[in-house]
């Protein structure tokens, strides 16, 4: 596989969670093709579903890793891969740290991953493969109750969490403020944790997203709607050497992570 087909086969499966991507592209790229920034993905720190069982995927596609990150208190830990082909998106890539969280949800969780073979994936379609487990809305809502995260990934599964839309390329709009605008006249909600536009120039990298749509999930014990996918927008800015900032910032991540948040709505 390659990385274009990856990219495709993500994409096709992200308008199907946040079907308003669509729309956002219509309106931000007026007419233009729109061109990603990067790409989310979630997962657990287990010996099969880890960053580090899933790295060969990467590598299989062409990316390197380009850096490592932390986020504390919501127990995650991430890396972020680029290609070395111009255009191709970066994939940001987190795991959550079972170790850190309670005895209860850390059963849950390998209980469900159980249901998977013990040896890793090979083939990257594996991470736009959805949901490999069943779960019941019950055990989904135990989840959120001490991790977001968690219940979101336990629900959803493999899939692309979020595409980000990179607004240097937009011909019709030069900010995430202007981007921001365009969203909220249009009817969108913002993901207003942290303020509505996370980071700034002297960080190298502002960030916007919208709240995720909410869509309609199978459990085991029938259908609920919950938080499903969403579209970011970032914004680069120019490092001492004139090359646009390819890395991330912990302090917008972490909000950006609550875009997915069931119990702020
Ligand atoms: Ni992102």
């Amino acid at each position: 596989m390659q990385a274009a087909e990856f990219f495709d086969l993500l994409w096709t499966d992200f308008l199907l969670h946040a079907p308003s991507a669509e729309s956002i592209h219509s309106l931000l790229g007026a007419g233009e093709p729109i061109v990603n920034d990067h790409i989310a993905l979630r997962t657990f720190a287990t010996p099969a579903l880890g960053l580090e069982a899933l790295h060969p995927l990467f590598t299989h596609l062409g990316f390197v890793v380009g850096d490592e990150y932390r986020f504390r208190a919501k127990k995650l830990r991430a890396r972020y891969y680029r290609h070395p082909e111009a255009g191709v998106p970066k994939v940001f890539i987190s795991e959550l740290l079972l170790d850190e969280c309670s005895e209860q949800l850390r059963g849950t969780v390998l209980k469900l991953c159980e249901q998977l073979p013990t040896a890793p994936a090979l083939d990257p379609a594996f991470l736009g493969s959805g949901r490999p487990w069943d779960i019941s809305f019950d055990s989904y809502r135990a989840l959120l109750e001490e991790s977001e995260y968690a219940g979101w990934l336990a629900a959803h599964g493999f899939r692309a969490n979020h595409f980000t839309v990179d607004v240097n390329a937009l011909s019709a709009y030069s900010s995430v403020a202007e981007v921001n605008r365009a969203l909220v006249a249009a009817g969108y909600r913002l993901n207003t944790a942290g303020g509505e536009i996370k980071g700034s120039p002297a960080v190298l990298l502002e960030q916007s997203s919208i709240l995720a749509d909410r869509v309609s999930v199978d459990f085991s014990d029938g259908a609920r709607e919950i938080p499903g996918c969403f579209y970011e927008f970032a914004r680069r800015y120019q490092q001492a050497d004139g090359s646009l900032y390819q890395g991330f910032v912990e302090a917008n991540a972490d909000r950006i992570f609550e875009s997915t948040h069931a119990l702020s709505r």
